[in-house]
């Protein structure tokens, strides 16, 4: 039985947007908006440029955007770069940080405290930003890619040594795919399938450690969200496919095993950059027969035990973005997500054609975004 002993992160022990300034980012030539610490409404026309003040967020947490297309289409057209700048209230609300980050043609920079950062994950750290968008649906039927990008982002934010376990892993598995292609000797593979073997060890166990500890708070969120539903229990696959990692002798016999089929194939075909998890719910079949709306729940579920746990661990909750929630759901599980998340306390941006629940409401027209009520 693995026991749960999750760090405390001091740095972000409590985290919501004050300001938000967009610069040249789609519609949006410029908005400064000041924001509530709950829930934040934008409302306005199609195209008014809503979803694009919640992509603006998104980029302070990712660095790309969580809709389709190359990095560069957020850029306005005819301008040379975007900007997105936030200040961001940290240490129970007693210090600023001020984070930005632009998008131009030498690529990404990223802003501490005015400061150029080198890595932009020290920005993502910052601004923990969890997305619910009329695509979310396909994190239950889509690739398995967008599952995990979701699993290792709450990872990232929760278990400090994750990122760097990652990074090594990733290296190792480009270095063996490279050798794979070039039909390298097979002495050349062993010191990347030990480098690999020793990185995986770890991150299979932090991702076992996370997805175990998600299962309560899954339950709870599917409990509030849609108990017609049934019990929800969410399963995890290494990414070994039928070779269980406990059969292994050790990950590095697996892939010296694996070598000839791989060689054919021209990359790995097993291991953690393959694993998987998914939500199963009681009272239903297979994920391929659950309805749009139904999967969009289930999604929802996944996402919002990771906000519960998030919050347990570190304190505060991360910033949530609901892109046309009234859109996505009906009525009875709009009201369920909102007083989920004020419960929460969580800072919430939603955006929608009509009217929305909001604590402060901000219209959006042809790219100009104004508030409402300077509460
Ligand atoms: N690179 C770009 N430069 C300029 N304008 C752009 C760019 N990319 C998209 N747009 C435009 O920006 C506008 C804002 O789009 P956005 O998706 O934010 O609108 P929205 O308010 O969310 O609309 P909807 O209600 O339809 O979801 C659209 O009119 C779109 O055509
Ligand atoms: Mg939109």
């Amino acid at each position: 039985m693995l026991r749960v002993v999750w760090p405390i992160n001091h740095a972000c022990d409590l985290m919501k947007i004050d300001r938000l300034i967009i610069s040249h980012l789609r519609n949006v030539s410029a908005a400064e908006l000041t924001l509530c610490p709950g829930l934040n409404g934008l409302s306005g026309a199609n195209g008014a440029g809503k979803t694009s003040v919640l992509e603006a967020v998104y980029l302070l947490g990712y660095g790309h955007s969580f809709r389709k297309g190359g990095r560069d289409v957020i850029v306005q057209d005819g301008s040379d770069r975007a900007t997105v700048f936030a200040e961001i209230r940290v240490d129970h609300g007693r210090a600023v940080r001020r984070i930005g980050i632009e998008r131009s043609r030498d690529g990404w920079r990223g802003k501490l405290d005015g400061v150029d950062v080198s890595t932009l994950s020290d920005l993502f750290r910052l601004a923990p930003v969890c997305c619910f968008d009329p695509g979310s649906h396909a994190l239950m039927s889509g690739p398995s890619e967008d599952r995990r990008a979701l699993l290792d982002w709450g990872l990232f934010h929760v278990e400090h040594h994750f990122l760097g376990r990652w990074r090594r892993y990733q290296r190792a598995l480009k270095q063996r795919n490279a050798l794979l292609r070039t039909n390298g000797a097979d002495a050349w593979f062993d010191p990347w399938e030990q480098e690999m073997a020793e990185a995986a060890t770890e991150l299979e166990r932090m991702r076992r450690v996370y997805v175990d500890a998600l299962q309560e708070q899954v339950a709870t969120v599917a409990g509030k969200l849609c108990p017609e539903l049934g019990r929800a229990e969410v399963v995890f696959k290494d990414g070994w496919k039928d070779l269980t990692v406990d059969d292994l002798i050790s990950r590095c016999a697996g892939w010296r095993t694996e070598r000839i089929r791989d060689r054919e194939r021209g990359f790995t075909r097993r291991g953690p950059h393959r694993a998987d998890w998914r939500i199963r719910f009681a009272s239903l079949g297979n994920v391929d027969h659950y309805s749009r709306g139904q999967a969009k729940l289930a999604a929802l579920c996944l996402l919002l035990a990771q906000v519960l746990h998030h919050r347990a661990v570190l304190g505060v909750p991360p910033i949530v973005l609901l892109d046309d929630l009234p859109a996505e759901l009906d009525g009875t599980h709009q009201a369920r997500v909102i007083e989920f998340l004020r419960n929460q306390d969580a800072q919430v941006l939603v955006t929608g054609t009509g009217d929305l629940p909001a604590d402060r409401l901000f219209h959006v027209e042809h790219g100009v975004v104004r508030c409402l009520d300077a509460t």
